[in-house]
């Protein structure tokens, strides 16, 4: 291994092309590949910013020459030489410097490298799990480091955008109460408060809400949040949100200004020019044509209520799930009337993992109605029906009949999957959308209580205040959610600032006047000192640079993410730790394992 010495970078392995021709040059990279051509060497140099072909000829220097045959993949050198035009039928019009080649008088070799567990310069299929272990490896791969550069690029946009917008950036702490967003906790135990843990912020919600009662009017912070959840493609234990809130201040006028951002965000990143009011629904609306409250609106496939139509009908599957208060819904597949039947055993099957128990269906073809169901139904039904679906011979038609929740879940799955099947979507189309009036609490079955759909701070509807006590799920919130083709990219509402509000909302949610004092009282409080209006939101910062970058997990935005199981192949986090320390926070393990 050498030093650098007195040798200096001029220029990055992605600056130097035909106007440099004849300049001397020190550049400091990679060894990416090597290609030995006739006792003269060929190195793809790589930095950060790109590839620069260097050459090795025993003409210009045979010591040098010699000295180059000893590097590998991924050795640290430094390279002095001369800026070479390429002859015309060896320039690379895919690479930046592709019209040049460096003769090399000088090699420093800076370090050496194992070889590299998979290759760096080929697009192959790596596990997971080793990607992560070597990630410092894997984010030399130019895919992946380009999303942490452009990671980078939308911070600052976001930053620049709401600088000028009068937000101030505060930090909130990380050792904090639970804050609940509905997910589990992460703890940390006290070592100074023996029995008590710290959770950290599953969203730094309460804390901001403070910060309007302080009078900070606008609040942002990019900040990491925790969650205990199970995760998906789409989840990471602890994640980035955009997080905002802002006092005095309406619906419209928090969706004007986020929309500026989002349109700053794009242009930024990704040069698209959106024109935003964005588009809006209500929850209602939502579920009703596609049973999810995060719709892709990128293709049709909509959900159309049969209930009523089928209320009496023959078919006893429908007419059961209609007596016990469900509904019927079906989709018409356009044009797909000659699917097979193991198509439908197919999607039968995709159906049933969302809870479905069966999956009816119609074939319309030019002068009949195909299905073992048909018999059942009167002409007239099969006429309303045939309208309600718009069915034209050639189409399909996919039934849903249970609970609404159930239809909803399994039909919204399905029509996301036949999106899928039948390539309908349009993988340019950015289709935003606010999803409005979201009902301000659900009931819970399990815990046989109402819980919050957003989090019990989001302030209700004033026009529905009178259902709080007679129908608590038919109350509407001031909550709001972007969704971007299809996927939840932020969320949030306008809160309560009258401290009485608060808790009637806090015992609707069965949460007692003691218990509130215990772990609210410090909010209400709060409240009671003077809180403005306010209201907020907060964006999955991953999620959206997953969709910004056309990643499929938000793993590949993220510098050093976490497994499925929520451990880290890099450090082997989360590992064991001393009995001495447990001890000292006041831990007495009851498992097994070696310590
Ligand atoms: P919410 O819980 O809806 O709202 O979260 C806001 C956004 O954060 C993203 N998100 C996640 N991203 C990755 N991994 C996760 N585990 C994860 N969980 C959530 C989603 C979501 O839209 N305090 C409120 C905001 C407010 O009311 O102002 C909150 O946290 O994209
Ligand atoms: P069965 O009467 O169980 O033979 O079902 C007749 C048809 O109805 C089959 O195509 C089933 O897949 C379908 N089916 C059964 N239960 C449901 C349901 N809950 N929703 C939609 N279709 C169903």
């Amino acid at each position: 291994m050498e030093s650098m010495g007195a040798l200096r970078r001029t220029q990055s392995c992605n600056d130097l092309g035909a106007s440099d021709i004849g300049k001397e040059t020190t550049l400091m990279g990679w060894v990416l590949r090597r290609r030995d051509h006739g006792g003269v060497i060929f190195i793809d140099l790589r930095d950060r910013w790109g590839v620069t072909q260097v050459v090795f000829n025993p003409e210009v220097s045979e010591a040098v020459h010699a000295k180059a045959h000893q590097l590998r993949s991924e050795w640290v050198i430094a390279v002095r030489g001369q800026v070479v035009g390429r002859p015309e039928s060896m320039e690379n019009p895919k690479l930046a410097t592709g019209a040049i080649e460096v003769f090399v008088h000088e090699l420093r070799i800076l370090n050496t490298s194992e070889t590299p567990p998979f290759p760096l310069d080929e697009d192959i299929e790596v596990s997971d799990t080793l990607r992560l272990q070597y990630r410092y490896l894997d984010l030399r791969r130019p895919e992946i480091a380009r999303n942490l550069i452009l990671r980078h690029q939308a911070m600052q946009t976001v930053r620049a955008y709401l600088n000028s917008h009068g937000f101030l950036e505060i930090e909130t702490p990380m050792l904090t109460r639970s804050t609940p967003e509905g997910a589990r906790d992460y703890l940390v135990p006290s070592r100074v408060s023996a029995g008590r843990f710290y959770a950290l912020p599953q969203s730094p919600q309460l804390f901001k809400q403070l910060l309007m009662v302080a009078g900070m009017d606008r609040y942002y912070q990019i900040v990491k949040c925790f969650r205990d959840e199970d995760l998906r493609a789409d989840r990471q234990p602890e994640f980035t949100q955009i997080d905002m809130e802002l006092s005095f201040i309406t619906e419209d006028e928090i969706v004007a200004v986020v929309e500026g951002m989002i349109r700053d965000l794009f242009a930024a990143v990704r040069a698209v020019e959106l024109r935003p009011p964005f588009a809006r629904m209500t929850y209602d609306e939502a579920m009703r044509r596609f049973g999810t409250d995060r719709p892709d609106t990128r293709f049709g496939l909509e959900l159309v209520d049969l209930t009523e139509t089928v209320r009496d009908c023959g078919f006893k599957v429908f007419q059961t799930a209609v007596a016990k208060g469900g509904v019927v819904k079906a989709i018409n597949v356009k044009g797909c009337g000659h699917l097979s039947r193991k198509d439908l055993d197919d999607l039968t099957e995709y159906a049933a993992r969302f809870g479905a128990r069966g999956m009816a269906w119609i074939k319309i073809k030019d002068d009949e109605w195909q299905s073992p169901i048909t018999k059942f139904f009167s002409p007239e039904e099969i006429a309303a029906m045939g309208k309600a679906l718009d069915a034209q011979p050639g189409d399909l038609i996919l039934f849903g009949a249970d609970a609404a929740k159930t239809v909803h879940q399994v039909l919204s799955e399905l029509r996301l999957e036949l999106a899928r099947r039948l390539e309908l979507v349009d993988r340019n189309a950015l289709n935003f959308l606010w999803v409005t009036d979201f009902p301000l609490l659900e009931y819970d079955e399990e815990e046989k209580r109402y819980a919050a759909v957003h989090h019990p701070f989001t302030a209700p509807n004033e026009d529905d205040l009178p259902l709080l006590a007679t129908d608590p799920g038919a109350v509407r919130s001031r909550a709001y959610d972007l969704v971007l083709n299809g996927n939840e990219i932020g969320g949030g509402s306008i809160r309560m600032h009258s401290p009485a509000m608060q808790k009637t909302v806090f015992a609707a949610l069965g949460i007692g006047e003691e218990e509130a004092r215990e772990k609210f009282g410090f909010l209400l409080r709060a409240l009671e000192h003077g809180a403005p209006p306010h209201g907020g939101l907060a964006f999955g910062f991953d999620r959206l640079m997953m969709l910004l970058t056309g990643s499929t997990s938000i793993r590949d935005v993220i510098a050093f993410p976490k497994t499925q199981k929520a451990t880290c192949p890099l450090t082997d986090a989360p590992a064991p730790v001393s009995r001495r320390q447990l001890t000292e926070l006041h831990l007495r393990p009851d498992w097994k394992e070696k310590m």
